[in-house]
């Protein structure tokens, strides 16, 4: 089976403490992760280390810890930003890239957003990569075309072995911290789709490896059955994976 991923996204929520406590409920629960499970936690940056050190006392390793951005160059006179490199020299390994939110109010564009799935690959680092369409797009039609033009502006450069290590992430910015969630006939189509755009490009051997996520609104009453879908492998969660009993419970509702 593909991977099956819980990830949070915590966005620019939580003090220190906060996190840590939230981590603590989240890591002493009762959940024995399968092999083909993975739960990633994408945190500000002040928060990675001690992320990752809460991580590893887990006996299982399938928990993994995230950027939720990093810079498209390698280093250099850029203040304030943080780079692929210093990610993989804190051991880092997964990095959410073209978040719908960066998108927006930093202008993140596809060729961009290229750049910077090249520099994390570079760095042994894995994109989670993210599309999605507005609610424009929804309601003319055309969101397979407009997901389809994000995977090839910034992922078909990839050669097959790259892009077989990537993980996608769809989330409609429509159902983003709406409360509005796709449907699973909505999500489960859109999903089969960008499948199928992969592997029109990379062959169906390819397309079949890599994890498609779900984000929008995903609840702990949702969740399971947006992840029976056939082709949703997860979840990309924003403010749920804020509150330890909902974010058990979607971890709890990934395939087993
Ligand atoms: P919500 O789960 O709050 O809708 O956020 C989704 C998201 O943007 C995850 O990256």
């Amino acid at each position: 089976m593909r991977k099956q991923i819980a990830a949070a996204n915590w966005k620019m929520n939580l003090t220190y403490q906060q996190a840590e406590k939230l981590l603590d409920e989240i890591l002493g629960a009762d959940i024995v992760l399968k092999n083909h499970q993975l739960t990633i936690f994408s945190v500000p940056y002040p928060y990675l280390l001690m992320t990752r050190s809460e991580v590893e006392e887990e006996f299982n390793g399938n928990y993994k810890v995230a950027a939720q951005n990093c810079h498209h160059k390698k280093n250099g006179a850029y203040t304030g930003e943080v780079s692929a490199e210093m990610l993989h020299s804190l051991n880092i390994n997964y990095c959410i890239i073209g978040h719908s939110e960066r998108r927006e109010y930093n202008a993140e564009s596809n060729a961009l957003l290229a750049e910077k799935v090249n520099i994390c690959l570079d760095h042994f680092i894995t994109p989670i990569f993210c599309c999605g369409e507005p609610l424009q797009a929804r309601e003319a039609g055309v969101q397979n075309d407009y997901v389809a033009v994000q995977l090839r502006e910034s992922l078909f450069h990839l050669p097959a072995d790259k892009i077989r290590t990537i993980i996608i992430a769809y989330e409609p910015i429509w159902a983003i911290g709406t409360g509005k969630t796709a449907t699973t006939e909505q999500a489960q189509e859109i999903h089969r789709h960008l499948r199928s755009v992969i592997a029109a490009h990379y062959g169906a051997a390819v397309a079949d490896e890599i994890p498609v996520l779900y984000g929008g609104s995903v609840k702990a009453n949702n969740a399971k059955e947006l992840f029976s879908c056939p082709d949703v492998d997860g979840g990309l969660v924003g403010g749920a994976a804020l509150v330890a009993a909902d974010f058990i419970e979607i971890i709890k509702a990934l395939k087993q």
